[in-house]
């Protein structure tokens, strides 16, 4: 098929689509026969007696079924990707950045050009720089979810569901075990994944704010079925246990003719998050900023919050409007998709990356601190800017590469070594 893709409005609700008139069961999931010979199988992303609310699963009527493989073999080629625990290397308080990782010298494509930066045991912090779409191969991550978030170049991304075409300020969520391979339109992409090990990925509950703002569900999208019946060998390979496998089919996976459920990809574009802040005074916690949610044990502690921070008016007064310096016990990563950060006057670049673990000071630069309160408190609009936040409840802990690659900034706390002393009255 060559059409281009369809989606649906919504996250995390039952859809049915048929890319072939007549191809979708009817009253049954697994009849006795699927229409046209298809192959009925189900796709588990949660336990099968998980509650109802929090159950995902989607049945796929394909050409031939997902197991119609070879053994797979571990894969040769040297990878940067790792995966819980993240223990090669001692975790360390200090505050780290890095500059943006260069565009590939080599063929690279989306699987090989992914380098682990940091993770825990409910969620990794990935890069991928890479120059060329994945040709007759196809990947799956039986480890984790796959957040994209794309700093640099489209993507269109072909999965098992449907296609999901994507550019920078906006994001495409991959669930487990999903089978997807990523073309790249503009020739080279670059940019950041959360690979979320916790509870699937949603939208946070509102409380006060009430039933809209943030994400809106609306404006996510789901893909319509869609496939593609080539035989041709396919390279196929996963991510299990944070190395890499390969085996070869004779056929593209991506031949899942219709299929009907609640667990699928989706795409949402950050442009219409929905931003909530202050009227009045004070700079609320980033939490406002939430546009999803991996839920940890706790309630209200995240395994793993996803969190931008987009174009807003700031009119708070008599307030240092800049976040503000603070310790948490979260640890965060942070992102810079295109723009600035207000509380960085320079530093932090668009594709680069800062990681401020449990409990490290952090908080604005001296220029910055400077400029906020020496300003006037007019309303002023934040604009062409998109910072964003993986923040999880456990350390990150930063892989060798991170630690060592020349991208990481040696000299990062001298942002804040320059602060005068506070003068008290004599
Ligand atoms: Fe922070």
């Amino acid at each position: 098929m060559s059409d281009g893709p369809r989606y649906f409005p919504g996250f995390g609700n039952h859809v049915s689509t048929e890319a072939v008139a007549g191809a979708l069961p009817v009253g049954r999931n697994s009849p006795q026969r699927v229409p046209f010979g298809l192959y009925a199988e189900q796709l588990s992303g949660t336990a099968f007696t998980a509650p109802r609310a929090e159950n995902r699963r989607s049945w796929l009527y394909r050409i031939r079924p997902a197991a119609n493989h070879p053994p797979f073999r571990p894969y040769a080629a040297a990878s940067l990707l790792r995966s819980a625990p993240f223990d090669e290397a001692p975790p360390t308080p200090n505050r780290l950045r890095w500059d943006p990782l260069p565009l590939p010298g080599e063929p690279t494509d989306f699987i090989d050009g992914l380098i682990s930066i940091a993770g825990n045991v409910g969620a990794g912090v990935h890069l991928y720089a890479a120059n060329r779409s994945m040709e007759r191969r196809a990947f799956y991550n039986a480890d984790g979810e796959l957040l994209i978030v794309p700093q640099q170049g489209r993507l269109r991304i072909v999965t098992e569901l449907g296609l999901i075409e994507i550019e920078p300020l906006q994001i495409a969520l991959i669930p487990r075990g999903v089978r997807f391979r990523v073309d790249l339109p503009d020739g080279a992409a670059s940019g950041y994944v959360c690979e979320n090990y916790g509870p699937a990925f949603r939208l946070p509950d509102l409380g006060p704010i009430g039933a809209n703002g943030l994400a809106n569900v609306r404006d996510f999208e789901t893909p319509a079925a869609w496939f593609e019946d080539v035989d041709a060998p396919t390279e196929l390979i996963q991510k299990f246990q944070g190395t890499l496998w390969t085996t070869t089919l004779d056929h593209s996976p991506f031949d899942v003719v219709a299929w009907h459920g609640n667990l699928a990809p989706s795409r949402y574009d950050l442009r219409r998050f929905n931003t909530v802040n202050t009227v009045s005074f004070d700079h609320p916690d980033p939490s406002i900023f939430t546009v999803l949610t991996s839920p940890g044990d706790m309630p209200g502690t995240a395994n793993c919050d996803f969190v931008i921070f987009p174009p807003r008016w700031i009119v708070a007064e008599g307030t240092f409007r800049p976040p503000w310096f603070h310790r948490n016990v979260m640890s965060e990563y942070m992102g810079l998709i295109e723009g600035s950060y207000d509380a960085k006057a320079g530093g932090f670049a668009p594709g680069g990356g800062s990681l401020h673990n449990q409990m490290s000071g952090h908080g604005p630069d001296q220029a910055s601190y400077d400029a906020a309160i020496a300003a006037e408190l007019k309303p002023h609009r934040i604009d062409k800017t998109m910072a964003f936040m993986f923040e999880s409840r456990s350390v990150l802990r930063p892989t060798r590469f991170a630690l060592e690659t020349p991208l990481m900034q040696l000299d990062y706390d001298d942002v804040w070594t320059g602060f005068t002393k506070a003068e008290l009255p004599k």
